[in-house]
């Protein structure tokens, strides 16, 4: 049993991505990234945590211009587990307009959490996550030939993050690819999925982003993404969560091991800037301060119409009491008169 153990590791470790094995947590989690692939201890990585009142509005940003995502043509899509996460290939047809240079699509993945939980972006704003992010990654395709020769070069990768955040309503868009997870539910199980309007997995509004210099969030890291990382949120349901959340396995069949929590942590932002395509008007709040905001100023007008009504109470007092001291004296004076 031990022996058949340690065969099934040593057959995993040697087929991992053609290098070292790496996961998100454990002995060979993030933190010991570095030793085996050496660019993910470097000074640019990504995720980050983008705090705002510290980014740089950049008036000349233009937007971003997703071209062709909403006409994928009829060419079905390959879904793969690849016991990272789950990604949908792209085809070429799929462009970004709005950037230095013309970056093609190649794929797109997710990262999100652990079961009942509601954090599992890589990046943050404001030290807040939400509760997944998607990833559309593009190459410089005016300056390579392929994703892989780009991946190392400087800005030979542009990357769009979307934050996710759990709404009232299902997305149909992300069914997509939710309703093919139990497909590929164990690694490297693939299967096809029909062309559908990749547009709709991104906010309605992309005017307002972050863009910064960074990297892949996975080993081998290499620092050739010029990531763009949108303000707005996309929003899927609770059960749509839930199904990315439960359905996938980072192993093969035997022994199987939940896909969860497959987001890297922010890393240190170091000498970078971010720029914004926007002001932000007015200091943001973070749910907990709203909520501490919104109960002060309920508590603020509660006291004001209390005191609001002791006051016309005491004035309508004062009232008839003149008016019985008016009554009083008018009686007096007619008993008088
Ligand atoms: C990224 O780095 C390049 C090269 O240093 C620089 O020219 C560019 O302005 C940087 N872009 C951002 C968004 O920081």
């Amino acid at each position: 049993m031990l022996f058949f153990v340690l065969l099934l590791k040593v057959t995993w470790i040697l087929a991992a991505d053609g290098g070292h094995h790496w996961t998100y947590e454990g002995p060979h989690g993030q933190d010991h990234w570095p030793a085996s692939y050496p660019e993910c201890g470097g000074n640019a990585q990504s995720p980050i945590d983008i705090q705002t009142d510290g980014v740089i509005f950049d008036p000349d940003l233009p937007t971003v211009q997703p071209h062709g995502y909403d006409q994928l043509g009829t060419e079905p899509l390959d879904l793969h587990n690849n016991g990272h996460t789950v990604q949908l290939s792209l085809p070429p047809t799929l462009h970004l307009g709005g950037l230095p240079r013309k970056y093609t699509a190649a794929q797109l993945h997710l990262h999100w959490g652990q079961k009942g939980t509601l954090k599992g972006s890589e990046h943050q704003i404001n030290s807040e996550a939400t509760a997944a992010e998607l990833h559309v990654v593009h190459y410089d395709s005016e300056s390579y030939g392929s994703l892989s020769e780009a991946a190392q070069k400087p800005q030979g990768l542009a990357v769009l993050g979307i934050l996710i955040e759990v709404g009232e309503t299902e997305n149909p868009a992300y069914d997509h690819i939710l309703s093919h997870l139990h497909e590929v539910r164990y690694k490297d199980q693939k299967t096809s999925v029909p062309p559908f309007n990749v547009r709709e997995l991104l906010p309605q509004q992309l005017e307002q982003f972050f863009r910064y210099n960074g990297s892949l969030t996975t080993p081998p890291c290499y620092q050739s993404v010029l990531w763009t990382v949108f303000n707005r949120r996309a929003q899927i349901s609770m059960g749509q969560l839930e199904k990315l959340q439960e359905t996938l396995s980072s192993t093969e069949e035997d022994p199987s091991e939940p896909l969860v929590q497959n987001y890297r942590v922010p890393q240190p932002l170091n000498q970078r800037t971010i720029f914004a395509s926007f002001i932000q008007v007015g200091p943001l709040y973070t749910t907990g301060e709203m909520l501490g905001l919104g109960m002060g100023i309920s508590a603020g007008c509660l006291c004001l119409l209390l005191t609001i009504y002791f006051i016309a109470q005491k004035i309508r007092r004062k009232r008839l009491g003149n008016r019985k001291s008016v009554v009083f004296t008018s009686a007096r004076a007619t008993t008088e008169a």
